[in-house]
């Protein structure tokens, strides 16, 4: 039997307790199958893709393996449906365009006109509906809790429900849903914090993974999942021993060769130190954590005000378009965990998940000669 099963290996139906995060615009099927055939638990990114497209996303995960895998949805609120921009004051709208045109400007792209963006698509009821006919093993929720309704719904069509959570109080409210899995994510993640609405600071729902994890595995009888700063066996195993079933990894994911995300992207990736990243509204309107850029800092600096929830990206996406074609890393989201300081190669996904049971293996062999009990 293999040294690393655990109960979260039980319930799904895995080899090791790795799951690789169904990160938005990089987790395609490509990644998740390369993670499932590796003996992980690859989630497939769900996140603003239109239900045709995600349909067949599910059915060509199928097609590259008979493993489980997981689908990722946010459930936020902001989304269901989208906040209409014409909720936004003229005054804000200005005040965020004005600091936008500056960057608009040294990328060559037009003036904001008219400064109102459209209305972004209502797109996650569509997708839940998907999911459900579908039947992926593992419905992947984020950024809201489920609910029991839909826990059920999933339930009844043999689907196990994972939710991420960023505090203990959310632990408790996913837990009392029905849900077969909790991801507790720590402040070190890379991406958004997993709650749903958006606090004033980003302190409260960014607490480190040591004093997280514990206080949700106390709370809930489920297996618990470790996510946030988390790229080798050493941090599996710190995990493991906090009481985590298993550890879910994204930056770490990002920076393999079958993850979608664009190689000044990787590239800067791999160059970044831990203390290169930054927990910022100003690139969605909501808190994430990403590699700062001349974007988050010169926007920040500006005082300009952060527009609502995705209305703020959906109003700067021409300038990460842009920049994107100009391979350009100053102006383009870069999300990525504190774990960025570990990650200095571009591996296949496979290979990350075995050199995780590798080095936890080593770990925990080493662990008796170091630590003496007398
Ligand atoms: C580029 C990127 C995109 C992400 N997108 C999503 C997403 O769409 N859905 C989700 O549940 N989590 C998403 N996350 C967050 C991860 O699920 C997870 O909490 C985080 O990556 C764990 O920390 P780590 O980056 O230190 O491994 C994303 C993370 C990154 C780095």
């Amino acid at each position: 039997m293999s040294l690393f099963r655990t109960a979260l290996c039980e319930r799904l139906g895995i080899e090791y307790p790795i799951v690789q995060s169904g990160m938005g615009s990089v987790a395609g099927p490509d990644l998740v199958a390369e993670v499932c055939r590796a003996g992980g638990l690859g989630i497939l990114a769900g996140l603003n893709v239109p239900p045709d497209d995600l349909r067949k996303m599910i059915r060509h995960v199928r097609s590259l393996t008979n493993r489980p895998f997981g689908v990722n949805l946010w459930l936020h609120k902001a989304l269901r449906p989208p906040i209409d921009p014409t909720s936004v004051p003229e005054e804000t709208l200005r005040g965020a365009q004005a600091v936008l045109d500056r960057f608009r400007a040294r990328l060559g792209v037009p003036a904001a006109t008219p400064t109102r963006p459209g209305r972004g698509p209502d797109l996650v009821d569509a997708a839940v509906a998907v999911v459900l006919d579908e039947r992926p093993p593992v419905f992947s929720a984020a950024l809201g809790t489920p609910g029991p309704e839909l826990v059920a719904d999933c339930h009844r069509r043999g689907i196990k429900v994972m939710a991420m959570v960023a505090t203990v109080e959310d632990a408790r409210t996913a837990a009392a849903d029905g849900v077969d899995v909790v991801v507790a994510q720590g402040g070190e993640a890379g991406g958004h914090r997993s709650v749903d609405g958006k606090p004033a600071s980003p302190e409260t729902t960014s607490l480190g993974i040591v004093v997280l994890l514990p206080q949700v595995v106390d709370v809930v009888r489920v297996p618990v999942v470790a996510a946030g700063g988390i790229a080798d066996g050493r941090g599996l195993v710190a995990v493991l021993a906090l009481g985590a079933s298993g550890a879910l990894l994204g930056t770490r994911f990002v920076a393999t060769r079958e993850s979608l995300a664009p190689e000044i992207y990787k590239k800067r990736l791999l160059e970044s130190e831990s203390g290169a990243t930054t927990l910022t509204d100003v690139i969605t309107g909501l808190w994430a954590r990403a590699l700062a850029n001349t974007f988050t800092r010169e926007y920040a600096a500006s005082g300009a005000p952060v527009l609502p929830p995705l209305v703020q990206r959906g109003v700067a996406n021409d300038v990460y378009t842009a920049a994107l074609k100009q391979g350009d890393p100053e102006y383009f989201p870069m999300m990525a965990g504190q774990s960025v300081g570990l990650i200095r190669d571009l591996p296949g996904a496979a290979e990350v998940v075995h050199t995780l049971v590798r080095e936890a293996r080593a770990v925990l062999d080493a662990l008796p000669r170091r630590v003496r009990l007398s």
